[in-house]
C-alpha cells in the first residue's frame, strides 16, 4: 500500500467520500436498510479511513457506524469502496484489515456488515443466523466477525440504530 497515503477521514473529506461511494455502488444505495441505521448517527470517531494516490485523488474509503443488536453493541462495517481504477490491488483488504484492527484497539468486540460472503470470508466473517437487519435485507448477506472469541454466540435479534 506504499503508493497510497492512508489517513483517518476528516470532515473535509466527507463529500468526496460520498462521491466515491456513488461511483462504486448502484444508484439508490441510500435506500438500503443499512442506511437507516446511519441516519442522524455519526460514524465511529477515528475508525474511518481514506486512501489517496500520489496525485491526492481519493482511491478508497471505509467508514464504521455503531449499532445495537438486541441489547448488545456492534460495529457496522461499511460502506467500503475502492475506485474502479484501483480495484484488485489489495487496497480494500488493507482498509478492512486496518479499520477492524483499529476497532479492536478501541475496545469493540464484534463487527458486522451486509455484504458478499465470498469476499468477506477471507477476513473471517461468517453468516450471522438470527441477526436481522431492517427489511428488505437478504439474510445470507448479514455477516459477523468476532474480535473476542465467542462474542457472537447466542446473539439474536434486530439490528437497531445507536441510541447512546
Ligand atoms: C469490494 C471492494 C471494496 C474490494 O476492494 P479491492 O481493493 O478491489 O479488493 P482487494 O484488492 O483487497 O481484493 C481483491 C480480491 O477480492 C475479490 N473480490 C472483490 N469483490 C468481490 C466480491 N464482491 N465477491 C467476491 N470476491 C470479490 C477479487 O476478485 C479479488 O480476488 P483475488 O484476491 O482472488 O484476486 C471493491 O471492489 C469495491 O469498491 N467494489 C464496489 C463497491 C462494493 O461492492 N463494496 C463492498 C460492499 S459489500
Amino acid at each position: 500500500m506504499q503508493q497510497f497515503g492512508i489517513r483517518p477521514e476528516e470532515s473535509e473529506d466527507w463529500w468526496e467520500v460520498e462521491a466515491l461511494y456513488d461511483l462504486c455502488f448502484a444508484p439508490g444505495r441510500e435506500a438500503l436498510s443499512s442506511y437507516r441505521l446511519r441516519d442522524d448517527v455519526p460514524p465511529v470517531a477515528g475508525l474511518s479511513l481514506v486512501a489517496r494516490d500520489g496525485q491526492g485523488i481519493l482511491a478508497g474509503a471505509i467508514r464504521f457506524w455503531p449499532v445495537h443488536v438486541g441489547d448488545h453493541d456492534a460495529l457496522l462495517l461499511g460502506p467500503v469502496a475502492v475506485h474502479p481504477t484501483h480495484q484488485g490491488e489489495g487496497l480494500g483488504r488493507y482498509l478492512i484489515h486496518h479499520g477492524v484492527e483499529a476497532g479492536r484497539t478501541k475496545g469493540w468486540k464484534r463487527v458486522m456488515l451486509v455484504g458478499d460472503a465470498p469476499y468477506y470470508a477471507r477476513f473471517g466473517f461468517v453468516p450471522l443466523s438470527g441477526v436481522e437487519m431492517p427489511p428488505p435485507t437478504n439474510p445470507d448477506r448479514i455477516l459477523g466477525l468476532e474480535l473476542t472469541p465467542g462474542v457472537w454466540t447466542g446473539i439474536q435479534g434486530l439490528v437497531t440504530r445507536w441510541t447512546r
